[in-house]
Formats: C-alpha cells, structure tokens, sequence
C-alpha cells in the first residue's frame, strides 16, 4: 500500500528549475532510495518533502493526509521524520538527555495517562528504549558531543524515531563514516524497516543496493529511472549517467 506520495513536484530557484515535475512512491515498510549526480535536487526534494521548502507546483501526501501546506513541525506530527545529520544534537548535554527532550516533545498525550508520579520512569524507559533500539545503551549517560561520528549519526536516528514515524527521511546516514562505521549503520537501518518507511538519499552505491526495495534515480530535477536496484544497476540510462557521460553541468 502507498504511504506517501510525491506528485509532479516542482522547485524553481530564479531560472533554475531543481527540481521538475518529480513523482515518488513509498510503500509502507519499504526502503526507497533516492540517488543522482551532484546538483540533480536531491537536497531540494528532502527540503520540499520536510517543509523546509515550498514547492512551486505538485502534491505530497502521508498515509492520505495532504502534506502541501503543513508546516513542517506538523509534518512531523502527522507521521514524516526526517534526520538533520547531527544538527539537531544537544551536544553538551548526555544521550540520555537528548533523547528524554525528545520523547518528552512528542509525547504529546501518550505519557500523560501515567499520572504525574508515574510519568519520569515512563520517559526515561522510552529514552532508553530508543538508545537500545539504534545500539547506543552503553553511551546513555556519555555526553554527545563527546561521542565518535557514528555514534553521533546513531543518536539522531534516534531522536527521530522518538517522533514515532510512519516514513523516516534519512538524507545521506553514511556521510563522513568510514568503512566500519558504515556497515553498522547499514545494518541499524535494515532493521528500522520494522519501526517506518525509509526514503532514503544515499551516495554510497554499496548501502543503496544493499538496503533499498526500489531505487529512484534523480537528474537534472527529474526522475530519471525507477526501479527494483537489479533494474536500475541494468539500466543503461543509469549507467551512462554514473560514467559521467552526463550529469555533469
Ligand atoms: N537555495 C538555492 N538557491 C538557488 N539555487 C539553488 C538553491 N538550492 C539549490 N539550488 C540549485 O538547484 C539545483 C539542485 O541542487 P540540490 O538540490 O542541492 O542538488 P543535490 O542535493 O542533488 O546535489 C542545483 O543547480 C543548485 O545549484
Ligand atoms: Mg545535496
């Protein structure tokens, strides 16, 4: 069943269209990649689909809830997370306590049945039920700044999974991670599949193929091929456009 959906999708920045009537489908509990060239929109399709941009023209809807014109702090409520790449990190503050801050802001209702007594052990399980859920339970009282990348990478995933997402937009997890990092993160993600639909924008060609049910490839602001990572891996219009024949500007 779709999840969400992106349709006709268009960003203009002065003459430039970034991105130029783009379609997308996420099914519920799959893992679509979103890959393409530097410059293809790839940013601007993630800031569209969080609220950060407006789009020019087209539709987004989550679960049948019309996305267009929520504000992005809505997106969130209605179910849409996505991952800010560290930014949303207190860094002087420990795990534990970014993740309480979390859970508490989008507890909304859902802690109050417990009773004022009762509600501190009630979030602090869910804080660390969080850290367990992306393997950061031996850092819950380690201040976050302090911690490795990959660590870090981990704590924001888990921030937004505090949200409790229906789609999950991760832009580019792997970034800046080496080869050890990398795997863990591939394999924290293959298991979030249990928890959301994963949109994910990923560089490493590896992790895409790896991690992704269909791929969607992204140039020049339009969706170039869409597919199963077989099909798009075959595809010769991918594949010039990954030799650098074109994509280049
Ligand atoms: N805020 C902006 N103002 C003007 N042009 C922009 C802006 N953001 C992106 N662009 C342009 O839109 C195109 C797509 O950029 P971007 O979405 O960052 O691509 P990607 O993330 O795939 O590298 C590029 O030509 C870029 O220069
Ligand atoms: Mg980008």
């Amino acid at each position: 069943m779709t999840l969400f959906a992106a349709r006709g999708l268009v960003k203009r920045f002065g003459g430039v269209s970034a991105v130029d009537g783009v379609d997308i489908d996420v099914a519920d509990g799959e893992i679509h990649a979103l890959i393409g060239p530097n410059g293809a929109g790839k940013s601007t399709l993630v800031n569209l689909i969080s609220g950060l941009l407006r789009p020019d023209a087209g539709t987004l809807t989550l679960d049948g809830a019309d996305l267009t014109r929520m504000r992005a702090d809505r997106r969130v409520r209605a179910g849409l997370s996505r991952c800010f790449q560290v930014t949303s990190i207190f860094r002087d503050a420990t795990v534990r306590d970014n993740l309480l801050l979390a859970v508490q802001a989008h507890a909304g209702g859902h802690f109050r049945c417990f009773g004022v007594r009762d509600a501190e052990p009630a979030l602090r399980e869910a804080a660390f039920g969080l850290a367990r859920r992306v393997g950061l339970e031996a850092d819950f009282d380690r201040v976050a700044g302090a911690l490795p990348h990959g660590a870090q990478r981990k704590l924001d995933v888990a921030l937004a999974l505090a949200a409790r997402p229906r789609l999950l937009l991760l832009d580019e997890p792997m970034a800046g991670m080496g080869p050890d990092e990398s795997a863990r993160m591939i394999e924290l993600i293959a298991a979030l599949r249990r928890d959301a639909a994963i949109l994910l924008i990923e560089h490493d060609m590896d992790a895409v193929f790896q991690l992704a049910d269909r791929v969607s490839v992204l140039v020049y602001g339009r969706v170039l091929a869409a597919g199963t990572p077989a099909a798009i891996k075959a595809d010769p219009r991918v594949q010039s456009v990954y030799l650098g024949t074109e994509g280049e500007r």
